[in-house]
């Protein structure tokens, strides 16, 4: 049987790109708009899993924008999960808020991370910081930009050159599979790590060059999608810690300059957990 010709996608990937930076500034605005004056701050479940007003009403902003223009397709987003059409080739990951933590805390680091996935690729990415009102964007075959001007990842080559940056996920407590010993070891061998507290900024970090590699366990699509678009696009690898493809139910990540993958993913296999013994909490 002859295969179908997939039809044209109707807009193009820079009309999907446009649509979500209209989603992702309006989103922006929200989040500035409750900066300094939240009235609800509540754990979702684990300790330390904070929601907020501004999280659902950056969500909700984002929801009317990508309905408005495709009915048809698929939403997942953190705060109100999957809606849409299950069989729509067409999926949005949003996070309207990556940085809560930070956001509750008044520390200026956090974004909106609007992903378009086609038949299950992350093709289109836009992250919009509105603290530092950097707007990153990226469509797979298209490059990546910031404030609309290209991207490239770094030209670091050794880990001992290398600035880096993780995260710890909301489990860290339950599980010694939470990369403290991953961060330790890593720490041991490089110029640094961050820990920036918003997964979409630290992929667009390393798309820019600011960072030269990006690795952590725990996420969830919404997380990554569009940071994932913005590396690739700008000349950057991204895979599971072993280079295999990546899986993005796994919740890990590896995302480098490209120089600095195979570095880097041998030495987070070689690492065992570190069995922290932690106070009753
Ligand atoms: C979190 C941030 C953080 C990462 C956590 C995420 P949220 O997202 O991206 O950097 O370490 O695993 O859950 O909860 O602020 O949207
Ligand atoms: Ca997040
Ligand atoms: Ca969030």
């Amino acid at each position: 049987m002859k295969n179908e010709p997939l039809q044209p996608l109707n807009p193009s990937l820079e009309g999907f790109l446009e649509i979500a930076t209209e989603a992702a500034l309006s989103a922006g605005a929200i989040l500035q708009s409750y900066w300094g004056n939240l009235e609800s701050v509540q754990e979702k479940g684990r300790p330390g899993d904070l929601v907020t007003e501004a999280d659902a009403a950056a969500e909700a902003a984002v929801i009317t924008i990508l309905k408005r223009h495709f009915p048809d397709h698929q939403i997942l987003a953190e705060e109100s999960g999957h809606q849409g059409n299950a069989i729509s080739r067409f999926l949005w990951a949003i996070d309207p808020l990556d940085g809560t933590t930070n956001y509750a805390h008044q520390y200026p680091f956090s974004a909106t991370s609007i992903a378009l996935l086609i038949d299950g690729v992350p093709q289109v990415g836009v992250i919009f910081d509105p603290f530092h009102q950097e707007l990153f964007r990226a469509a797979k075959g298209l490059g990546a930009t910031l404030n609309r001007k290209p991207i490239q990842v770094s030209k670091t080559n050794t880990l001992a050159q290398s600035l880096l940056v993780t995260g710890f996920a909301y489990d860290r407590r339950e599980t010694p599979d939470n990369n403290y010993a991953e961060f330790c070891h890593l720490t041991h061998l490089t110029q640094g790590v961050r820990r920036g507290g918003s997964a979409s900024i630290d992929l667009a970090y390393v798309a820019c060059g600011r960072l030269d590699g990006y690795w952590e366990r725990g996420l969830s699509p919404w997380d990554i999608a569009a940071g994932i678009v913005l590396v690739q696009e700008a000349g950057g690898q991204v895979s599971a810690y072993d280079q295999s493809p990546l899986d993005l139910s796994s919740g890990r990540i590896l995302a480098t300059n490209t120089y600095l993958h195979e570095a880097l993913s041998i030495e987070l296999l070689q690492i065992k957990p570190l069995m922290m013994k932690f106070p009753a909490s």
